[in-house]
């Protein structure tokens, strides 16, 4: 067993149809080549059509199976019907839908424009709204069960300095989850998020840590487990929260990230720096108090 290794076996998802939104790059490409993978029907989905057929042939070179790339702007919703409507006619169902496209940049709030601010949260937010809206009213019409899967990340409920909009659309999401898991649950629609800590990804490593901030501020060094994500662990997480095994878990948010937030959030986590040859006099230091 390792966490590098796909968990499922194969053939979990024949006949499941699944939509990534943000398919075509990073994390949302690592979740359709395992989903596919175990036998679904992969629609990936984003704004660059030729991103994402490069990402299907790609795919489709290694495992033999054929992934659906369709453009759409999440932030647009007639665009998000007409896609599902392809979708639909192409596969007869949808079974499950994963709101993973964003859009992100550090920056200090200040210096942002209104448009700025709107851009990421329109992406994140109206963007995650018009893919549950479309398809849940889609999926509540057509008397069809169906999972959601958003991808937020700690800073929704911790918050965070310097991706303001961000925090703020992810924060929206986490809560639009808990508040569906509970209204759409009588449709046998499950909602459930991941909150991944640091996974490489070009698309969020070219925004978040530009030029040598990378080096200057390895992320490893604030984790726990010193370590960053790999894909395929997450990928282990998406398919297990899709599956049939996941069926009590709703309105869930499952948090992947080594332990990095709670390490800043505990009080007195910053002992950690203590050397172990330190703590034989801290401990008689304290005893002699008690005297
Ligand atoms: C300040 C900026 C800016 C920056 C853009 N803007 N970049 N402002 N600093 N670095 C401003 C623009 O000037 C414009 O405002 C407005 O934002 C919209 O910019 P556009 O370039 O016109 O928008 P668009 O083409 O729609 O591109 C959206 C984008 C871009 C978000 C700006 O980066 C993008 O396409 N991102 C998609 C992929 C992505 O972001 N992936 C990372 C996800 S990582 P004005 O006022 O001038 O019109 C992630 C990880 C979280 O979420 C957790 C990690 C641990
Ligand atoms: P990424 O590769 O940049 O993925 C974001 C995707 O969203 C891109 O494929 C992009 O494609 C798509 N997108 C952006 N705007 C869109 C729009 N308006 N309509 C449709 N698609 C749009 O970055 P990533 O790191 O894999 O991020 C994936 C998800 O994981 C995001 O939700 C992110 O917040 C989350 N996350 C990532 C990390 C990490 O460490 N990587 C940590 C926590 C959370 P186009 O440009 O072609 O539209």
């Amino acid at each position: 067993m390792n966490y590098k290794q796909g968990m499922f076996k194969e053939n979990s998802f024949f006949n499941q149809t699944i939509v990534i939104t943000g398919g075509g790059s990073g994390l949302g490409k690592s979740m359709a080549k395992y989903l596919a993978k175990l036998g679904a029907n992969v629609i990936i989905t984003s704004r660059n059509f030729e991103k994402l057929q490069n990402t299907a042939e790609e795919i489709e070179a290694e495992i033999d199976k054929k992934i659906e790339p369709i453009a759409c702007d999440v932030r647009d919703y007639e665009q998000v019907e007409k896609m599902i409507t392809i979708a639909n006619e192409k596969f007869g169902k949808i079974d499950a839908l994963i709101n993973n496209a964003a859009g992100n940049f550090i920056s200090p709030t200040e210096r942002l424009s209104a448009n700025a601010f709107d851009t990421i949260l329109d992406i994140v937010l109206k963007g995650t709204k018009n893919c549950t809206l479309a398809l849940g009213k889609h999926w509540i019409k057509e008397k069809q069960q169906g999972t959601f899967l958003n991808i937020v990340t700690t800073y929704a409920w911790t918050g965070s300095a310097y991706v303001v909009p961000s925090a703020c659309a992810k924060a929206g999401v986490l809560a639009l989850t808990r508040s569906l898991a509970v209204e759409w649950a009588k449709y046998g629609i499950r909602m459930n998020a991941i909150a991944p800590g640091p996974f490489p990804t070009k698309g969020a490593w070219d925004r978040l840590l530009p030029g040598d901030l990378k080096e200057k501020f390895d992320l490893k060094n604030k984790i726990p487990l010193k370590r960053v994500g790999e894909h395929q662990e997450l990928a282990n997480l998406v398919a297990y929260l899709l599956s049939d095994f996941s069926a009590y878990i709703n309105g869930e948010v499952i948090t992947i990230d080594g332990g990095e937030w709670l390490q800043g959030a505990g009080e007195f986590n910053f002992l950690e720096q203590i050397p172990e040859e330190m703590w034989d006099m801290l401990e008689q230091m304290i005893r002699a108090k008690k005297k």
